[in-house]
């Protein structure tokens, strides 16, 4: 059975496993993936304005101002297949400013996911990760390595991936999570993001089970 309409946002640090998360998520639930800062990377390779305004933004590992960031992130949500589908939001909002601006909108999450992971921990996931520019994957030289010697031969690095720009990454997540949190604090799943990638998923799936049982539920359609 397929889920109707879930609405999940999926928030925690720099390299919490969000991403990752989200491959496990969609792969199971079918919902539609909608990540900030993918779409801000598409927004850099199409070579426009507004992607060279944010590169800048990210190189120093801060927000990207809102008037890009928004409307690229409300007109995603508005598309046909987000609508069918629900969606799951990765990495927005990340400030106080986006999350009212969202409601005002009207987007309402069922379940606002937040994975808690140590700090030595992430600057050790970031420097380790890879992705493969032909499947979107996300890998990982420790603990996700590469299936074959073809797709070890083509991973990539992001240009924020550094110990340096992680550091500021963090810093800037740090003076906004309280406020986002407070906005959600209702509907907040906290997840213990510090173990391997299918015991994190182990705990999410749980949640999303009984969100969509409880859905059946409350529409009459069991
Ligand atoms: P964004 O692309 O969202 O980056 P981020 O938040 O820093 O998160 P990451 O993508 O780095 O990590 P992730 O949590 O997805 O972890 P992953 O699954 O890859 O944002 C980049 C920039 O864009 C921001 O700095 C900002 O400038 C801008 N931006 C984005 N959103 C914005 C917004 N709303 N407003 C304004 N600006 C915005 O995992 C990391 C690694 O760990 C991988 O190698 C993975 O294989 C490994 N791993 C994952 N889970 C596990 C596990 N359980 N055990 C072991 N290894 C694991």
């Amino acid at each position: 059975a397929k889920p109707e309409h879930l609405k999940i946002m999926i928030s925690g640090a720099p390299a919490s496993g969000k991403g990752t998360q989200c491959e496990l998520i969609t792969k199971k639930y079918g919902l539609v993936h909608i990540a900030a800062g993918d779409l801000l990377r598409a927004e850099i390779a199409s070579g426009s304005e507004n992607g060279k305004r944010a590169k800048e933004y990210m190189e120093k590992g801060q927000l990207v101002p809102n008037e890009i960031v928004v409307m690229m992130v409300k007109d995603r949500l508005l598309q046909p297949d987000s609508q069918e589908n629900g969606w799951l939001l990765d990495g927005y909002p990340r400030s106080l400013s986006q999350a009212t601006a969202l409601k005002e909108f009207g987007f309402r999450p069922d379940l606002f996911i937040v994975l808690e992971v140590n700090e030595e921990i992430l600057v050790e996931r970031v420097v380790g990760r890879r992705l493969d520019p032909v499947t979107g994957k996300i890998y990982h030289l420790k603990y996700s390595p590469p299936e074959t010697e073809e797709i070890a031969a083509r991973l990539t690095q992001r240009f924020d991936d550094t110990e340096e720009k992680v550091k500021l990454r963090l810093q800037t997540h740090h003076q906004n999570v309280e406020a986002v949190l407070s906005m959600y604090e209702d509907i907040a799943l906290k997840v213990n993001g510090n173990v391997p990638k299918e015991d994190v998923f182990a705990q999410i799936d749980d949640a999303l089970t009984k969100l969509f049982e409880d859905q059946k539920l409350t529409s009459g359609s069991l």
